[in-house]
């Protein structure tokens, strides 16, 4: 299994990145491939104009349950490439750990899943797959394939694997996500560069004013300074902010262990699992523009840009924070110059009720390997696709076998082997227990019996 899970590792499937377009396809493929090998019939790579959405239908269990799996094969960028102990797309094994990009985001998981199934040889499960190739991009082929075609996610259950346990030995499951919006602000002073001598001190400095506007857009104190932003803020309720404090989550472990900085920050009236889970960020990705050479150049830059992005909590909308925030740009940015905003790509929060009877099942069968049930909690991630995938009612069950110290999106990005072999396990006996459950009206195969009309069968 390591080493079939490293052939997948060993894809660079970076999304963002055109040079990888031909990767994205491969990892695709190998995954088309995995779901064949577990008999799934329809396997089909969808709207290949970018990267391929994997389709797949499990071997039919008439009156079965629907159970259909999400998951991502793309992953982040690697960089920074000289912080990687070994190298990100060689898969090496230390201390009982896999290292590579996508260990635990998202392709460790999305082998556990189907492992699981091989496990069991035949479950008592109708398997659908989605696997796609933009989720660290903003999943548009996916949103669009779902627009055109909404009956590909009619199930009983969605089961999402691309999540953590909130601690070692504490597994969980996931009742919001936040959204995102990620844009690049864009200053222009001047029609070009200009030496720093001649005009300096008369003309004005792209960079100058790109970074006077990012400060003016969030303070020292951690409060995003865009007009309307909090409206939409729903505090969470007590009792989850009870249940938040029963957590084995500690402030100080969690900067000494896990951000590894001098001190946290943001918003301090709030605690740390409410600046991560209930609020709304704003966050410079990185600044482009002028002279970042080697050696030196003295230069008046006339364009800076920087890539930032805010994280959405419910009941937020995507559509509104982009106004809010392009127009807080306009207003801040002094008349001088030319800001501008684009808009990269986004998503709204996520909120999923975990009422379902299908959550008991999940929360038994992590009681039966882990010894604990899945504890209810948020996360700060996104998944775009997360409200697409419950449009036809189905509840989207958010899961994970990760541990919160992955490293994901990170240098040296891991997954513990000993939570892969426990994953087969969980998700195994999850599929079992599942396959007990009455196949409800909103199943596929005891619908079939009378229409065939189903997509892609
Ligand atoms: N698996 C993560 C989301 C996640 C991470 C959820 C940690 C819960 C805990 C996912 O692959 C991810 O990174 N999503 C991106 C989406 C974005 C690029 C549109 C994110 O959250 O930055
Ligand atoms: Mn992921
Ligand atoms: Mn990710």
């Amino acid at each position: 299994m390591v080493r079939e899970l490293g052939e997948f590792l060993r894809i660079p499937s970076v999304s963002t990145l055109p040079a990888h377009d031909g990767d994205c396809r491969r990892a695709a493929e190998w995954v088309a491939s995995a779901l064949r090998r577990l008999g799934c019939r329809d396997v089909d790579l969808l709207a290949s104009v970018a990267h391929p959405v994997v389709w797949g239908v499990g071997p039919s269990v008439p009156g079965a349950p629907t159970l259909l799996i999400y998951g991502h094969y793309d992953v982040q960028p690697p960089d920074p490439l000289a912080e990687w102990v070994s190298p990100p797309f060689e898969p090496a094994i230390r201390d009982g750990k896999v290292f590579a990009r996508g260990a635990a985001d998202d392709k460790g998981q999305v082998f556990c899943l189907l492992k699981a199934i091989e496990a069991l040889g035949q479950p008592p499960v109708n398997f659908r797959f989605l696997i796609e190739g933009e989720e660290e991009f903003g999943s548009r082929v996916l949103f669009d394939l779902l627009r055109r075609e909404p009956q590909r996610t009619r199930a009983d259950a969605v089961l999402v694997a691309d999540m953590a346990f909130v601690a070692p030995r504490w597994p969980a499951v996931y009742t919001a996500l936040r959204g995102l919006c990620y844009a690049e602000i864009t200053v222009r002073t001047a029609k070009t560069d200009l030496h720093s001598g001649e005009f300096g001190g008369a003309a004005p400095n792209a960079h100058e004013e790109l970074v006077r506007l990012l400060g003016r857009l969030k303070g020292p104190d951690g409060k995003i300074n865009i007009p309307g932003l909090y409206a939409a803020v729903k505090q969470p309720s007590r009792e989850e902010r009870a249940a938040w404090k029963k957590l084995p989550f500690r402030e100080a472990d969690f900067l000494k262990s896990r951000v590894q900085a001098k001190a946290l920050t943001g918003l301090k009236r709030y605690s740390v699992l409410e600046r991560l889970w209930a609020l709304p960020t704003f966050e410079i990705h990185g600044i482009k523009g002028g002279f970042t050479g080697e050696g030196a150049k003295t230069v008046i830059p006339a364009e800076a840009t920087a890539k930032v992005s805010l994280r959405l909590v419910p009941s937020q909308k995507l559509k509104t924070v982009e106004r809010q925030l392009a127009s807080a740009v306009k207003r801040l940015a002094p008349k001088y110059v030319t800001a501008s905003v684009e808009f990269l790509h986004g998503a709204d929060p996520a909120q999923v009720k975990v009422t379902h009877p299908a959550f008991k099942l999940l929360d038994r069968a992590f009681r039966e390997v882990v010894g604990r049930g899945t504890v209810p909690v948020r996360a700060g991630g996104s998944i775009p696709v997360v409200p697409a995938l419950g449009q036809s009612g189905a509840p989207v069950i958010l899961t994970g076998i990760g541990l919160p110290d992955d490293r994901l999106h990170a240098p040296n990005e891991k997954l513990d082997l000993q939570q892969l072999w426990d994953g087969i396990r969980i998700f195994g006996r999850f599929y079992e227990l599942l396959g007990d459950m009455k196949a409800s009206r909103k199943g596929v195969e005891k619908r079939r019996q009378g229409q065939a009309s189903e997509a892609g069968a």
